[in-house]
Formats: structure tokens, C-alpha cells, sequence
């Protein structure tokens, strides 16, 4: 599966989550790609006992905060490095982790969500058009889909080429990512029948890095 040897390709180049956080907090919960910074878990409004769905959850650095809160976390990642990295880091965190395509996911399981997120994941990766109905059917009605990615290149809309560099003798390695501007978003939720939709670019916290983050939030 191409899209799986890109993403372990990536996982081995991506490394793992600080031990603590500035706070000295063993678990946190980040949606920003800046250390630190931005919102946390409260965006999912999710109480002990919920079930919350991550859509490319990586080595599981924020689904293992979501663990530590009390919820019933689940993780889908197409990447078995991923997978076997999250799993050895957080062996001792009460999280379910699934090796799957995010759709194939989302159409296998009989489960239901209350709250379905994914982290510069599986959302960022996927057609809209496949993904947001596979999404509303699993999650339970007034639940939560948020997700955060790179704000889109002025111009840029719709599907793009990412590049996942590899060793100079080797061509990178290419996976399909989908940008919109915040008002696109909102009328692509809306359009799949989700309700409340908000959209809105984070800034970066201040330093020489000026790109924000998008985040994204609606109800089923
Ligand atoms: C940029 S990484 C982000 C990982 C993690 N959410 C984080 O914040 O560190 C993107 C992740 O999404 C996963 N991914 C991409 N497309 C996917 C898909 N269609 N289904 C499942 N996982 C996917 C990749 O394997 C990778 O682990």
C-alpha cells in the first residue's frame, strides 16, 4: 500500500513527543504544530467515560492525554510504524489502537463516537467528499468532529501533492493532502449535514515563525 510505505517513511523521521511539557505535564494535549501553544482537549468538550475516534493518530501523543481524562480513546493510523511506536510509548495508557485506513475504518466498525478528531491526520489526508460522510455516520448526534491542519497556500485549493523527503538517493515519497480556506470548510460541513461548523487560523506564537494553524470544529 503506497500511502502506508509513505507514512512509516515519515514515522521513522518524526520524532516522539517530549517526556514533559513546559508545564512538566507527562500528557498534554496539542492541536498546533508549535510546542506549547494553542488550545487543548476542552475544544472536544469530552467527558470520562466518552468515545473519542482519532483519525491518524501517529505515535498517540494527544490520544494518550485523552486517555488520562477518563475517555475510551481510539486510534486508527495507516502507518504500522506509527501504530507499533504509539503502542510501545504508551503501553501503559488504556487506549485501543487499530492499524487502518481511516476510511476502511470508519466503514468496518459498528461503534459510534462521541467525539472524532484527527491532528495534522487522516483528515488533512483524505478526500472530503469520502471522508465527512464516512465521519457523520460513526459519530453520535451532537457529537464532536474537530481537526487542525496548515492553513492553505493563497491560491492553493483542493487536492495538493505533499513530499515526504527521504536519503538524497532516493525520489521522496508523495501522498495527497486536501487544503481550504476556513469559509470553504464550513460550507463543506455544512454540505455533508453537519451543524455549527467553525473555522479559524490560530496565530503562531510569537517568533520568527509566522504560519498558524487552522482549526476546525462542527456537530454532527
Ligand atoms: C503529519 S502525521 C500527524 C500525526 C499525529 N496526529 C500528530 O499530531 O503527531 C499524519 C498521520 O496521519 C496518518 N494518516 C495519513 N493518512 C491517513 C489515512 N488515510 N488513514 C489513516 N491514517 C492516515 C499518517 O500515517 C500519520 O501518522
Amino acid at each position: 500500500m503506497t500511502k502506508a510505505k509513505a507514512w512509516d517513511a515519515y514515522a521513522k523521521q518524526k520524532p516522539e513527543r517530549r517526556p514533559v511539557n513546559a508545564a512538566g505535564e507527562a500528557t498534554w494535549f496539542n492541536w498546533t504544530q508549535y510546542a506549547d501553544h494553542g488550545p487543548g482537549a476542552e475544544v472536544l468538550g469530552v467527558r470520562p467515560g466518552s468515545a473519542v475516534l482519532e483519525l491518524g493518530c501517529g505515535k498517540g501523543g494527544n490520544l494518550a492525554h485523552l486517555a488520562t481524562l477518563g475517555v475510551n480513546a481510539v486510534g486508527v493510523d495507516v502507518s504500522l510504524a506509527q501504530i507499533k511506536a504509539a503502542g510501545a510509548r504508551w503501553s501503559d495508557t488504556p487506549m485501543t489502537l487499530h492499524r487502518a485506513e481511516a476510511t476502511h475504518f470508519l466503514e468496518e466498525t459498528g461503534a459510534g463516537f462521541d467525539s472524532v478528531f484527527s491532528v495534522f491526520g487522516a483528515v488533512w489526508f483524505t478526500d472530503p467528499a469520502v471522508l465527512l460522510p464516512a465521519i457523520r455516520r460513526r459519530l453520535r448526534p451532537g457529537g464532536v468532529l474537530a481537526f487542525s491542519q496548515r492553513p492553505p497556500i493563497e491560491g492553493c485549493y483542493g487536492c495538493q501533492a505533499s513530499y515526504i523527503n527521504r536519503s538524497e538517493d532516493e525520489d521522496p515519497l508523495v501522498v495527497k493532502r486536501w487544503d481550504y480556506e476556513p469559509d470553504r470548510w464550513v460550507e463543506l460541513l455544512t454540505e455533508h449535514g453537519f451543524t455549527a461548523a467553525t473555522a479559524q487560523v490560530l496565530a503562531a506564537p510569537p517568533g520568527p515563525r509566522k504560519v498558524g494553524t487552522l482549526l476546525v470544529r462542527a456537530h454532527g
